[in-house]
């Protein structure tokens, strides 16, 4: 009985993801090869996108809304580095009470519409003593600290399998294609492992150590769970980290969520140069 009735919820998913992706595709004159998130303060590299078609979240089918300062909440599609991109101007967070389902609800939408890369970007806090507020990171593995995993429940096998690899959850060729770009381009790239951590709250000293010690270089409130659903999906991903306080002992400041959307979007410029050069060269 339970497990017709889990079926039924999931059925129910599928069915709202294919009235989503179908009014977006009415609205496309092309197909996206390449989606993007994009994280706090971040949303800025959306105006860059050529062409662009706009599309409110409050206007697409069951699509969940962003309620969070710095994330606009519409997607943007057109071309960026030449390729054909959708952008989601505003992510959606677990913080703000929506269900995991709900938080990746996007990612489900943009593979179905066809992207074969999903590029995600975040501003979260360095635990690595190395780093410096500023720096950029790209992700090479993460830590998942959710309290919730958005593929608990029955398996849609159309979409996946039940129990989805995790030895590359970022792709990497995709990231030292990165590193030659960001070579290139004279910028600090850092590497290194991100813990997603449910929020709102910022960490404490001690929880700042604590991830470090399990092996984090960053915690953020993000990512992970579009990660874990994408892969799931069989999509290739690429994340970059916006370290914008830190969480590293003698170093650890009172933090605002002011000044992490200030310093991500100075980081911004830099780092809408080496996605769209990513997207131009490396694609
Ligand atoms: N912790 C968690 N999330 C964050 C942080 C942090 O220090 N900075 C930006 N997002």
């Amino acid at each position: 009985k339970l497990n017709s009735l889990l079926k039924k919820v999931l059925l129910r998913l599928l069915e709202k993801v294919n009235k989503a992706v179908r009014y977006i595709q009415d609205l496309l004159p092309e197909v996206p090869e390449v989606g993007i998130i994009l994280g706090t303060g971040l949303a800025g590299l959306a105006e860059k996108i050529e062409n662009p078609v706009n599309i409110s979240y409050s206007d697409i089918p069951f699509f969940p809304k962003s309620t969070v300062q710095g994330h606009p909440g519409q997607m943007i599609c057109g071309h960026l580095g030449g390729k054909r991109v959708i952008a989601m101007q505003g992510r959606i967070h677990y913080y703000e009470g929506y269900s995991m389902e709900e938080v990746t609800f996007p990612v489900r939408v943009m593979k179905l519409l066809n992207i074969d890369l999903l590029l995600l970007s975040n501003a979260s806090g360095g635990v690595n003593p190395d780093f410096e507020i500023g720096d950029i990171m790209l992700l090479n593995d993460h830590i998942n600290l959710q309290p919730e995993n958005p593929l608990r429940g029955v398996n849609i096998d159309e979409w996946g399998p039940r129990f989805p690899d995790m030895s590359e959850a970022y792709d990497r060729s995709c990231i030292s294609k990165m590193h030659a770009i960001a070579a290139k381009e004279n910028v600090v790239l850092q590497e290194g492992v991100y813990a997603s951590v449910p929020g709102p709250n910022f960490e404490t000293p001690a929880e700042y150590g604590y991830i470090r010690r399990i092996g984090g270089d960053a915690v953020g409130m993000s990512t992970v769970p579009e990660v874990l659903v994408a892969r799931h999906m069989g999509l290739k991903c690429m994340a970059l980290s916006v370290i914008t306080d830190l969480g590293v002992e003698g170093k650890i400041v009172e933090v605002t969520h002011e000044e992490v959307q200030e310093v991500a979007q100075k980081a911004e410029v830099i780092l809408s140069r080496l996605v769209e050069r990513f997207l131009s060269e490396a694609l």
